[in-house]
């Protein structure tokens, strides 16, 4: 038996009526960009992110940029984040004019390490940006108190986190804004590109929708410069329908960590997920530690059994960053899991018995005789 890594036709086919009368609503209304679809799913999506606001944009990295823009982030300031994450977090940093600031990462959640923060603040800094990798939040509370002190903008990467909760509290509503991506892989995907804002400041929330419509207040008025970031119609209502599975498939993510858990425990040398006390992961990723990372992942896909590496390469290390002139060494944390992290397959329709494979088939290269297993 193979194993996809993601399937979303699996996703889709139950819910494909539903979603193909939301899309014809859309074209009988003409409401393509932006109008009544986007408002109904944006009233929801806050609801369900325990936020007052959220505002929908064109994709995750449009909700990075526009938030950082709408808190007045621009040349001469530093943005402190994370180099484990993909591209897009520094790539928000950078299209504002600000400089990213990288800090390494705590080694059991793989998200920022607060005690790293506190000593990468200078006067010219102006916000943080933890990532929710994997879909577990980051260690909120003292990023929180740390910036608070300081005067920071705190921007949730909440990308890979849709209903993460961090001692019972919502991805995305603790932070001064959280940023969503709903590309068709996350634990809420569109049908095409999509992503949002959420907050609790409503002036913060009324800049971004300026920004995300050519800077206009008014229709034809331009306060400012803005871009054409709006959300599509048919993205917002096919996101509406799915939004009320999110919970449920979030729920089926876990169970299906809980059952890889119990099968790799026995399994020397492999380092499985940690939730941290107080955290509620949504598994956007079911991802593990392993020596030989690079040969096990070509004997799994020889075996049928489809992973991925989330990421590869840190950001700092980059050719895009060379100018920060941050060399191998700078984050250690980052860079040693860089080359062990092994991505296996997780979605919410996947099988018990697609599970028992994948972990069937992962014993057996690691346990083929070119393999070496470490201690934990
Ligand atoms: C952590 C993180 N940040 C930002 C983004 C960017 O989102 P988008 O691809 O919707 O622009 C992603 C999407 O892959 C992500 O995983």
């Amino acid at each position: 038996m193979s194993v996809p890594f993601l399937d979303l036709r699996a996703q889709h086919d139950p819910i494909r009526a539903e979603l193909l009368a939301a899309i014809n609503e859309v074209i009988d209304s003409s409401a393509f960009a932006g109008g009544p679809f986007v408002a109904r799913f944006e009233a929801d999506f806050a609801a369900f992110c325990q936020t007052t606001h959220a505002i929908g944009v064109g994709n995750g990295t449009d909700a990075l940029w526009l938030a950082l823009l709408a808190r007045g982030i621009g040349p001469g300031d530093e943005v402190i984040t994370v180099p484990n994450s993909f591209m897009a977090t520094a790539e928000a940093i950078s299209y504002c004019g600000a400089t990213p600031v990288f800090v390494d990462i705590d080694e059991q959640t793989y998200t920022l390490d607060p005690a790293g923060l506190e000593a990468a603040i200078t006067p010219r800094t102006k916000a943080v940006i933890p990532v929710h990798l994997y879909g577990q939040m980051a260690d909120m509370d003292p990023i929180m108190e740390i910036a608070a002190r300081h005067g920071l903008f705190v921007l949730e990467d909440a990308c890979q986190a849709h209903g993460a909760e961090y001692k019972g509290r919502r991805a995305g509503s603790i932070g001064h804004a959280g940023a969503f991506s709903m590309y068709p892989g996350k634990n809420l995907g569109a049908l095409g590109e999509a992503g949002a804002v959420t907050t609790n400041d409503p002036a913060l929330a009324e800049r971004i929708k300026c920004l995300r419509e050519h800077g206009q207040s008014k229709k034809y008025h331009h306060s400012q410069i803005g871009w054409n970031a709006r959300m599509d119609g048919i993205q917002a209502a096919a996101l509406r329908i799915k939004l009320r599975s999110l919970a449920r498939g979030n729920a089926g993510r876990r169970a299906h960590a809980q059952h890889y858990d119990r099968l790799l425990a026995d399994v020397e040398g492999v380092v499985t997920p940690t939730v941290a006390p107080g955290r509620t992961s949504v598994f956007h990723l079911y991802v593990i530690r392993v020596p030989e990372r690079d040969r096990i992942l070509a004997a799994l896909g020889q075996r049928g059994i489809a992973c991925g590496i989330h990421y590869p390469k840190p950001i700092h290390l980059q050719a895009a960053y060379a100018p920060l002139g941050l060399g191998p060494g700078s984050f250690p944390i980052a860079e040693r899991q860089a080359e062990e992290l092994l991505s296996l397959p997780m979605f919410p329709e996947l099988t018990p018995d697609q599970i028992d494979t994948v972990a069937k088939e992962f014993k057996a290269v690691m346990l083929s005789p070119a393999g070496i297993c470490l201690s934990k």
